[in-house]
């Protein structure tokens, strides 16, 4: 007889044999999946012939350098399990520390006299960075785009999928569209804070990254252009323009290339500009503020 422990035991041993980098949890998770269990609260439970055949359909998968997240059909991100689609970025764990940070930077420009708090999120890929704003305050108003359908697509699934749930405290409107140009018709055109993690990478490091990144999430995802910063380059310039005197921006950033994101910022005419780190202390984020003076450029 087959127990969980054991079927979990061999899995990890076969991910670990196809290179996998976390095969134990990732073990665990799909012996989870396949079972409908936890292996590690009913390790002696028998592995029946229907999840073991299920199972191992799993496991060629993952061997296979599938994401776990795209197999299990999910991923966790802060309170929220985001539905994961086929042409749709992951969500990384890194990413949480950015909601964080537009948290504080909500805080810190304060509520408008002419209402909520309007949040602008271009190139929000499965929708985890507003939709976990949404979540957590109830002060908002979030506009999430992205140029990608499939992107649009997913987010208004799970933002509906979390309304029908009674979780989402703030509105949601998701657009279609390049960058800020996506909200310009919107009625809420002018941001206090604008958030994003845009596709940051050079096209040359395509070649570098992992089988799970390079083979399953969306390339245009990925890269920003031939130098990578193209996209960061061009939402600084337009939030520039757009955000209310005073608003603030929070940007994931490639965390080689962080000082000249703050360098760049601050040519454009930002203020308190500043590094922050995610929690293996790498510079990924840049924060910042547009000064408090004049009037907001449609
Ligand atoms: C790195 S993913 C980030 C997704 C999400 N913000 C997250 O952190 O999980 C970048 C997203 O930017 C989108 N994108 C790329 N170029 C864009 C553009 N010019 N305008 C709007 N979205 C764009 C891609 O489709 C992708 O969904």
């Amino acid at each position: 007889m087959t127990t969980l422990a054991d079927a979990r035991r061999d899995v990890a041993a076969t991910l670990r044999d196809a290179g996998v980098p976390s095969p134990d949890v990732d073990a665990r998770w799909l012996v989870a999946a396949a079972t409908g269990v936890d292996p590690r609260r009913t390790p002696g439970r028998p592995l029946d012939a229907a999840a073991r055949a299920t199972l191992d359909v799993l496991v060629a998968r993952r061997a296979g350098r599938e994401p776990l997240q795209r197999i299990v059909g999910t991923a966790p991100f802060r309170t929220l399990e985001l539905t994961c689609h086929p042409d749709v970025f992951v969500p990384r764990p890194e990413t949480e520390v950015l909601v964080d940070l537009t948290l504080d930077l909500i805080d810190a420009v304060g509520p408008t006299a002419d209402g909520p708090v309007v949040v602008h999120e271009p190139c929000c890929g499965s929708g985890a960075v507003g939709l976990a704003l949404a979540v957590e305050r109830d002060d908002l108003v979030v506009l999430q785009g992205d140029r990608s359908p499939a992107a649009v697509a997913a987010t208004v699934g799970d933002r509906d999928r979390l309304a029908a749930a009674g979780r989402l405290r703030s509105t949601v409107h998701v657009h279609h569209g390049d960058l800020l140009a996506a909200f310009a018709a919107a009625a809420h055109p002018v941001p206090d804070v604008v958030v994003a993690n845009p596709p940051y990478l050079p096209a040359a490091d395509l070649g570098t990254l992992e089988p799970e990144v390079v083979d399953h999430d969306p390339h245009a995802a990925l890269v920003g252009g031939p130098d990578g910063h193209e996209l960061v380059d061009a939402l600084l310039a337009a939030a520039a323009r757009r955000l209310r005197p005073g608003g603030g921006i929070a940007l994931e950033v490639d965390a080689r290339r962080a000082d000249e994101v703050a360098a760049t910022a601050t040519r454009a005419g930002y203020v308190d500009v500043a590094l922050r780190q995610d929690l293996t202390g790498a510079d990924r984020f840049v924060v910042a503020r547009r000064p408090g003076d004049g009037p907001p450029q449609r």
